[in-house]
Protein backbone atom coordinates (compact mmCIF):
# COMPACT_ATOMS: atom_id res chain seq x y z
CA UNK A 1 0.00 0.00 0.00
CA UNK A 2 2.70 2.63 0.78
CA UNK A 3 4.55 2.01 -2.43
CA UNK A 4 0.98 1.87 -4.19
CA UNK A 5 0.07 5.36 -3.03
CA UNK A 6 2.79 7.48 -4.82
CA UNK A 7 2.85 5.20 -7.81
CA UNK A 8 -1.18 6.10 -8.45
CA UNK A 9 -0.65 9.79 -7.53
CA UNK A 10 2.41 9.72 -10.10
CA UNK A 11 0.51 7.85 -12.56
CA UNK A 12 -2.39 10.44 -12.18
CA UNK A 13 -0.59 13.56 -12.15
CA UNK A 14 0.96 12.16 -15.73
CA UNK A 15 -2.49 11.66 -16.99
CA UNK A 16 -3.82 15.12 -16.05
CA UNK A 17 -0.89 16.55 -17.26
CA UNK A 18 -0.76 14.98 -20.85
CA UNK A 19 -4.69 15.39 -21.16
CA UNK A 20 -4.11 19.23 -20.48
CA UNK A 21 -1.56 19.78 -22.82
CA UNK A 22 -3.30 17.91 -25.25
CA UNK A 23 -6.35 19.87 -24.78
CA UNK A 24 -3.76 23.03 -25.04
CA UNK A 25 -2.07 21.87 -28.43
CA UNK A 26 -5.37 21.10 -29.81
CA UNK A 27 -6.50 24.01 -32.25
CA UNK A 28 -9.72 24.72 -34.29
CA UNK A 29 -7.50 25.11 -37.71
CA UNK A 30 -5.73 21.87 -36.92
CA UNK A 31 -9.10 19.98 -36.08
CA UNK A 32 -10.57 21.11 -39.00
CA UNK A 33 -7.42 21.09 -41.64
CA UNK A 34 -8.96 18.24 -43.66
CA UNK A 35 -12.28 20.22 -43.98
CA UNK A 36 -12.22 23.80 -44.52
CA UNK A 37 -10.34 26.87 -43.52
CA UNK A 38 -10.88 28.43 -40.24
CA UNK A 39 -10.38 32.00 -40.52
CA UNK A 40 -10.51 34.82 -38.19
CA UNK A 41 -10.95 38.74 -38.90
CA UNK A 42 -8.47 40.81 -37.65
CA UNK A 43 -8.49 44.41 -36.31
CA UNK A 44 -5.87 47.06 -37.13
CA UNK A 45 -4.40 46.40 -33.73
CA UNK A 46 -3.65 42.75 -34.05
CA UNK A 47 -2.71 43.51 -37.90
CA UNK A 48 -0.06 45.32 -36.26
CA UNK A 49 0.82 42.25 -33.59
CA UNK A 50 0.44 45.09 -30.59
CA UNK A 51 -0.42 42.33 -28.11
CA UNK A 52 1.82 39.26 -28.22
CA UNK A 53 -1.10 36.84 -26.41
CA UNK A 54 -3.71 37.69 -29.22
CA UNK A 55 -1.06 37.73 -32.19
CA UNK A 56 -0.30 33.94 -30.72
CA UNK A 57 -3.39 32.49 -30.01
CA UNK A 58 -4.01 33.67 -33.79
CA UNK A 59 -1.68 31.82 -35.19
CA UNK A 60 -2.32 28.70 -33.09
CA UNK A 61 -5.86 28.39 -34.29
CA UNK A 62 -6.64 30.01 -37.50
CA UNK A 63 -5.46 29.73 -40.94
CA UNK A 64 -7.35 32.21 -42.94
CA UNK A 65 -7.47 35.93 -42.45
CA UNK A 66 -9.59 38.79 -43.00
CA UNK A 67 -9.09 42.44 -42.70
CA UNK A 68 -12.47 43.34 -40.36
CA UNK A 69 -11.86 46.97 -41.30
CA UNK A 70 -8.36 48.44 -42.67
CA UNK A 71 -9.06 46.98 -46.38
CA UNK A 72 -12.56 49.51 -47.10
CA UNK A 73 -11.86 51.57 -49.35
CA UNK A 74 -12.45 55.15 -46.66
CA UNK A 75 -9.06 53.38 -45.50
CA UNK A 76 -7.39 51.95 -48.54
CA UNK A 77 -8.27 54.34 -51.11
CA UNK A 78 -9.41 57.96 -48.71
CA UNK A 79 -9.39 60.65 -51.73
CA UNK A 80 -9.29 60.07 -55.24
CA UNK A 81 -5.34 59.79 -56.37
CA UNK A 82 -4.46 58.57 -53.33
CA UNK A 83 -3.95 55.11 -51.90
CA UNK A 84 -3.02 53.99 -48.09
CA UNK A 85 -1.21 50.46 -48.18
CA UNK A 86 0.50 50.49 -45.27
CA UNK A 87 -1.66 48.65 -42.58
CA UNK A 88 -2.72 46.36 -45.89
CA UNK A 89 0.94 45.59 -46.55
CA UNK A 90 1.38 44.59 -42.98
CA UNK A 91 -1.50 41.86 -43.10
CA UNK A 92 -0.75 40.19 -46.48
CA UNK A 93 2.64 39.72 -44.83
CA UNK A 94 1.82 38.26 -41.85
CA UNK A 95 -0.87 35.81 -43.61
CA UNK A 96 2.16 35.13 -45.48
CA UNK A 97 4.68 34.85 -43.03
CA UNK A 98 2.39 32.38 -41.23
CA UNK A 99 1.07 30.16 -44.58
CA UNK A 100 -2.54 31.40 -44.14
CA UNK A 101 -5.56 31.84 -46.54
CA UNK A 102 -5.64 35.43 -47.45
CA UNK A 103 -9.19 37.39 -47.68
CA UNK A 104 -9.49 40.41 -49.73
CA UNK A 105 -12.59 42.16 -48.07
CA UNK A 106 -14.15 44.10 -49.99
CA UNK A 107 -13.82 46.09 -53.15
CA UNK A 108 -17.69 47.47 -53.56
CA UNK A 109 -19.79 48.07 -50.89
CA UNK A 110 -21.49 50.82 -50.67
CA UNK A 111 -21.03 51.38 -46.40
CA UNK A 112 -17.54 52.81 -45.00
CA UNK A 113 -16.78 54.56 -48.69
CA UNK A 114 -14.90 57.54 -48.56
CA UNK A 115 -16.79 60.49 -48.84
CA UNK A 116 -15.47 61.47 -52.21
CA UNK A 117 -16.94 57.97 -53.22
CA UNK A 118 -20.19 58.65 -51.87
CA UNK A 119 -20.56 62.05 -54.13
CA UNK A 120 -19.93 60.17 -57.47
CA UNK A 121 -23.38 60.30 -59.55
CA UNK A 122 -21.88 60.71 -63.21
CA UNK A 123 -22.04 56.99 -64.82
CA UNK A 124 -18.79 57.93 -66.44
CA UNK A 125 -16.71 59.16 -63.39
CA UNK A 126 -18.59 56.35 -61.67
CA UNK A 127 -17.02 53.70 -63.95
CA UNK A 128 -13.74 55.15 -63.93
CA UNK A 129 -13.53 55.49 -60.02
CA UNK A 130 -14.49 51.46 -60.40
CA UNK A 131 -11.83 50.48 -62.59
CA UNK A 132 -8.99 52.34 -61.12
CA UNK A 133 -9.88 51.18 -57.67
CA UNK A 134 -10.67 47.13 -58.21
CA UNK A 135 -7.45 47.09 -60.55
CA UNK A 136 -5.27 49.23 -58.79
CA UNK A 137 -5.81 46.80 -55.51
CA UNK A 138 -6.42 43.47 -57.36
CA UNK A 139 -3.14 44.11 -59.05
CA UNK A 140 -1.28 45.14 -55.94
CA UNK A 141 -1.83 41.75 -54.35
CA UNK A 142 -1.66 39.69 -57.52
CA UNK A 143 -0.95 36.29 -56.63
CA UNK A 144 -0.97 37.01 -52.70
CA UNK A 145 -4.54 37.65 -51.65
CA UNK A 146 -6.60 34.51 -52.61
CA UNK A 147 -9.69 35.43 -52.59
CA UNK A 148 -11.89 38.76 -52.75
CA UNK A 149 -15.22 39.91 -51.56
CA UNK A 150 -16.01 41.46 -55.10
CA UNK A 151 -19.28 42.77 -54.04
CA UNK A 152 -20.56 43.14 -50.94
CA UNK A 153 -23.99 43.34 -49.92
CA UNK A 154 -26.05 44.65 -52.82
CA UNK A 155 -29.28 42.99 -52.06
CA UNK A 156 -32.39 44.52 -50.28
CA UNK A 157 -33.84 41.81 -47.96
CA UNK A 158 -36.42 41.47 -50.34
CA UNK A 159 -34.34 40.13 -52.91
CA UNK A 160 -34.22 43.87 -54.68
CA UNK A 161 -31.08 45.62 -55.59
CA UNK A 162 -30.05 48.15 -52.94
CA UNK A 163 -30.35 51.48 -54.63
CA UNK A 164 -26.55 52.05 -54.31
CA UNK A 165 -24.28 54.81 -55.30
CA UNK A 166 -23.10 52.18 -57.70
CA UNK A 167 -26.40 50.88 -58.94
CA UNK A 168 -27.99 54.99 -58.99
CA UNK A 169 -24.66 55.80 -61.42
CA UNK A 170 -24.54 52.71 -63.72
CA UNK A 171 -27.50 50.00 -63.02
CA UNK A 172 -27.07 46.76 -62.84
CA UNK A 173 -24.27 46.66 -65.09
CA UNK A 174 -21.89 47.54 -62.11
CA UNK A 175 -21.90 44.32 -61.02
CA UNK A 176 -20.67 42.24 -63.59
CA UNK A 177 -18.40 44.75 -64.48
CA UNK A 178 -16.67 44.55 -61.17
CA UNK A 179 -16.21 40.70 -61.44
CA UNK A 180 -15.26 41.25 -64.68
CA UNK A 181 -12.42 43.82 -63.74
CA UNK A 182 -11.25 41.75 -60.69
CA UNK A 183 -10.79 38.71 -62.99
CA UNK A 184 -9.10 41.13 -65.25
CA UNK A 185 -6.46 42.29 -62.54
CA UNK A 186 -6.07 38.97 -60.92
CA UNK A 187 -7.58 35.62 -62.92
CA UNK A 188 -6.55 33.12 -60.12
CA UNK A 189 -8.33 35.08 -57.34
CA UNK A 190 -11.34 33.34 -56.19
CA UNK A 191 -14.06 35.60 -56.56
CA UNK A 192 -17.00 35.85 -54.15
CA UNK A 193 -20.38 37.70 -53.62
CA UNK A 194 -20.71 38.42 -49.77
CA UNK A 195 -23.88 39.43 -48.26
CA UNK A 196 -26.20 39.00 -44.96
CA UNK A 197 -29.10 36.89 -44.51
CA UNK A 198 -28.32 35.58 -47.72
CA UNK A 199 -29.43 32.46 -45.64
CA UNK A 200 -32.95 33.58 -45.44
CA UNK A 201 -35.65 32.54 -48.77
CA UNK A 202 -36.28 36.19 -49.98
CA UNK A 203 -33.11 37.30 -50.08
CA UNK A 204 -31.68 34.32 -50.89
CA UNK A 205 -33.56 34.38 -54.22
CA UNK A 206 -32.38 37.34 -55.21
CA UNK A 207 -28.58 36.24 -54.35
CA UNK A 208 -29.22 33.29 -56.44
CA UNK A 209 -30.31 35.35 -59.58
CA UNK A 210 -28.02 37.76 -59.13
CA UNK A 211 -25.11 35.35 -59.25
CA UNK A 212 -26.95 33.87 -62.08
CA UNK A 213 -27.05 37.07 -63.99
CA UNK A 214 -23.13 37.81 -63.63
CA UNK A 215 -22.01 34.91 -64.40
CA UNK A 216 -24.92 34.46 -67.80
CA UNK A 217 -22.87 38.30 -68.62
CA UNK A 218 -19.19 36.79 -68.43
CA UNK A 219 -18.59 37.30 -65.13
CA UNK A 220 -16.45 34.84 -62.86
CA UNK A 221 -17.88 33.77 -59.19
CA UNK A 222 -15.95 31.17 -57.32
CA UNK A 223 -18.24 31.22 -54.28
CA UNK A 224 -20.74 32.95 -52.30
CA UNK A 225 -20.01 34.37 -49.00
CA UNK A 226 -22.79 34.01 -46.09
CA UNK A 227 -21.96 36.70 -43.58
CA UNK A 228 -23.51 34.46 -40.83
CA UNK A 229 -23.86 37.72 -38.08
CA UNK A 230 -26.86 35.37 -36.36
CA UNK A 231 -28.56 34.76 -33.22
CA UNK A 232 -29.23 32.00 -30.78
CA UNK A 233 -32.41 30.97 -32.67
CA UNK A 234 -32.15 31.98 -35.57
CA UNK A 235 -31.98 31.11 -38.39
CA UNK A 236 -32.85 28.08 -38.87
CA UNK A 237 -30.37 24.66 -39.70
CA UNK A 238 -32.42 24.26 -42.27
CA UNK A 239 -32.52 27.18 -43.83
CA UNK A 240 -28.57 27.34 -43.70
CA UNK A 241 -28.30 23.87 -45.38
CA UNK A 242 -30.94 24.57 -47.69
CA UNK A 243 -28.83 27.89 -48.51
CA UNK A 244 -25.62 25.32 -49.04
CA UNK A 245 -27.10 22.56 -51.31
CA UNK A 246 -28.73 25.88 -53.33
CA UNK A 247 -25.66 27.84 -53.79
CA UNK A 248 -23.76 24.96 -54.12
CA UNK A 249 -25.75 23.88 -57.18
CA UNK A 250 -24.70 26.88 -59.11
CA UNK A 251 -21.28 25.23 -59.05
CA UNK A 252 -19.53 27.98 -56.75
CA UNK A 253 -18.67 27.26 -53.29
CA UNK A 254 -19.56 28.46 -49.94
CA UNK A 255 -17.81 30.32 -47.20
CA UNK A 256 -19.34 31.40 -43.87
CA UNK A 257 -17.13 34.80 -43.71
CA UNK A 258 -18.10 36.67 -40.89
CA UNK A 259 -19.67 34.32 -38.06
CA UNK A 260 -20.74 35.47 -34.76
CA UNK A 261 -23.83 34.43 -32.49
CA UNK A 262 -25.29 37.15 -30.35
CA UNK A 263 -26.80 36.40 -27.44
CA UNK A 264 -28.32 39.81 -26.65
CA UNK A 265 -31.60 40.96 -27.31
CA UNK A 266 -31.94 42.39 -30.31
CA UNK A 267 -34.24 46.10 -31.03
CA UNK A 268 -37.01 45.23 -33.03
CA UNK A 269 -36.45 41.70 -33.65
CA UNK A 270 -33.56 42.92 -35.76
CA UNK A 271 -31.57 40.65 -38.37
CA UNK A 272 -28.83 41.35 -40.44
CA UNK A 273 -25.64 43.39 -40.19
CA UNK A 274 -26.45 46.43 -41.58
CA UNK A 275 -23.59 48.81 -40.43
CA UNK A 276 -25.33 52.22 -40.65
CA UNK A 277 -28.71 50.84 -38.26
CA UNK A 278 -28.41 52.14 -34.91
CA UNK A 279 -30.05 51.97 -31.71
CA UNK A 280 -30.43 53.94 -28.23
CA UNK A 281 -29.64 51.56 -25.32
CA UNK A 282 -30.63 51.05 -22.05
CA UNK A 283 -29.82 48.67 -19.04
CA UNK A 284 -32.65 46.13 -20.25
CA UNK A 285 -30.57 45.97 -23.72
CA UNK A 286 -27.40 44.42 -21.93
CA UNK A 287 -28.31 42.15 -19.53
CA UNK A 288 -24.87 40.45 -18.97
CA UNK A 289 -23.02 43.66 -18.97
CA UNK A 290 -20.90 41.44 -15.27
CA UNK A 291 -21.17 37.69 -16.58
CA UNK A 292 -22.25 35.39 -19.17
CA UNK A 293 -24.88 33.36 -17.00
CA UNK A 294 -24.34 29.62 -17.67
CA UNK A 295 -27.59 28.75 -18.95
CA UNK A 296 -26.97 31.12 -21.82
CA UNK A 297 -23.34 29.53 -22.02
CA UNK A 298 -24.61 26.55 -22.64
CA UNK A 299 -27.14 27.76 -25.54
CA UNK A 300 -24.48 29.08 -27.29
CA UNK A 301 -22.13 26.42 -27.20
CA UNK A 302 -24.64 24.09 -28.23
CA UNK A 303 -26.20 26.46 -31.02
CA UNK A 304 -22.31 26.57 -32.37
CA UNK A 305 -21.98 22.54 -32.26
CA UNK A 306 -25.04 22.59 -34.45
CA UNK A 307 -24.19 24.49 -36.89
CA UNK A 308 -20.65 23.34 -37.09
CA UNK A 309 -22.07 19.89 -37.64
CA UNK A 310 -23.95 20.97 -41.00
CA UNK A 311 -21.07 22.30 -41.50
CA UNK A 312 -19.07 19.24 -41.35
CA UNK A 313 -21.85 17.22 -43.20
CA UNK A 314 -21.51 19.55 -46.11
CA UNK A 315 -17.80 20.16 -45.79
CA UNK A 316 -17.34 19.30 -49.72
CA UNK A 317 -19.38 22.33 -50.66
CA UNK A 318 -17.52 24.81 -47.91
CA UNK A 319 -14.29 26.58 -48.36
CA UNK A 320 -13.90 28.53 -45.53
CA UNK A 321 -15.89 29.59 -42.26
CA UNK A 322 -14.33 32.87 -40.71
CA UNK A 323 -15.33 34.42 -37.13
CA UNK A 324 -16.04 37.61 -37.28
CA UNK A 325 -13.16 38.64 -34.38
CA UNK A 326 -10.75 36.94 -32.57
CA UNK A 327 -12.63 36.99 -29.05
CA UNK A 328 -15.77 38.15 -27.29
CA UNK A 329 -13.69 41.71 -26.00
CA UNK A 330 -12.76 43.03 -29.76
CA UNK A 331 -16.34 41.94 -31.35
CA UNK A 332 -17.99 44.68 -33.39
CA UNK A 333 -21.15 43.31 -31.58
CA UNK A 334 -20.41 45.22 -28.76
CA UNK A 335 -21.09 48.56 -29.91
CA UNK A 336 -23.64 47.25 -32.94
CA UNK A 337 -26.85 47.67 -33.53
CA UNK A 338 -26.30 49.70 -29.65
CA UNK A 339 -23.22 51.33 -28.05
CA UNK A 340 -21.24 50.12 -25.10
CA UNK A 341 -22.82 46.90 -24.65
CA UNK A 342 -21.23 43.58 -23.66
CA UNK A 343 -21.77 40.53 -26.01
CA UNK A 344 -20.17 36.88 -25.96
CA UNK A 345 -20.60 35.53 -29.92
CA UNK A 346 -17.04 33.95 -30.42
CA UNK A 347 -15.74 30.79 -29.45
CA UNK A 348 -13.08 32.70 -26.90
CA UNK A 349 -13.91 34.96 -24.07
CA UNK A 350 -12.67 38.69 -22.84
CA UNK A 351 -9.43 37.26 -21.72
CA UNK A 352 -8.72 35.24 -24.32
CA UNK A 353 -9.69 31.74 -23.18
CA UNK A 354 -11.34 29.43 -24.63
CA UNK A 355 -15.77 29.07 -23.96
CA UNK A 356 -17.49 25.71 -23.77
CA UNK A 357 -18.33 26.96 -27.60
CA UNK A 358 -15.11 26.50 -28.51
CA UNK A 359 -14.49 22.93 -26.94
CA UNK A 360 -18.56 21.77 -28.90
CA UNK A 361 -17.02 22.51 -31.48
CA UNK A 362 -13.71 20.68 -31.26
CA UNK A 363 -15.63 18.01 -29.65
CA UNK A 364 -17.18 17.41 -32.80
CA UNK A 365 -14.44 16.21 -34.81
CA UNK A 366 -13.40 13.81 -31.88
CA UNK A 367 -16.91 12.16 -32.18
CA UNK A 368 -16.23 11.88 -36.07
CA UNK A 369 -13.14 9.41 -35.33
C1 LIG B 1 -18.06 45.92 -39.34
C2 LIG B 1 -16.83 46.01 -38.43
O1 LIG B 1 -16.73 44.82 -37.69
C3 LIG B 1 -16.94 47.20 -37.52
O2 LIG B 1 -15.73 47.38 -36.78
C4 LIG B 1 -17.22 48.47 -38.33
O3 LIG B 1 -17.44 49.55 -37.47
C5 LIG B 1 -18.44 48.29 -39.21
O4 LIG B 1 -18.26 47.13 -40.04
N1 LIG B 1 -20.80 43.27 -42.73
C6 LIG B 1 -19.54 43.42 -43.24
C7 LIG B 1 -18.44 43.85 -42.35
O5 LIG B 1 -19.32 43.09 -44.42
O6 LIG B 1 -17.47 44.60 -43.02
C8 LIG B 1 -18.96 44.63 -41.15
O7 LIG B 1 -17.85 44.89 -40.28
C9 LIG B 1 -20.06 43.86 -40.47
C10 LIG B 1 -21.23 43.62 -41.40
Amino acid sequence: MKFIKPYLFAVTTLLTVSCTSQKETASLKDVYKNDFYIGAALSADQIEQKDIKVDSLIKKEFNAITAENIMKSMFTHPQKDKYDFVLSDKFVESGEKNKMFIHGHTLIWHSQLAPWMEKITDSTEMKAFMKDHITTIVSKYKGRINSWDVVNEALNDDGTLRQSVFLKALGEKYLVDAFKLAEKADPKAELYYNDYNIEEPAKRAGAIALIKRIKAEGGKVDGVGIQGHWRLQSPSIEEIEKSILEYSALGIKVAFTELDITVLPNPWDLKGADVNQKFEGNPKMNPYSEKLPDSIQTKLAERYASIFKLFLKHKDKISRVTFWGVYDGQSWLNDWPIKGRTNYPLPFDVNLKHKPAYDSILKLKNAEE
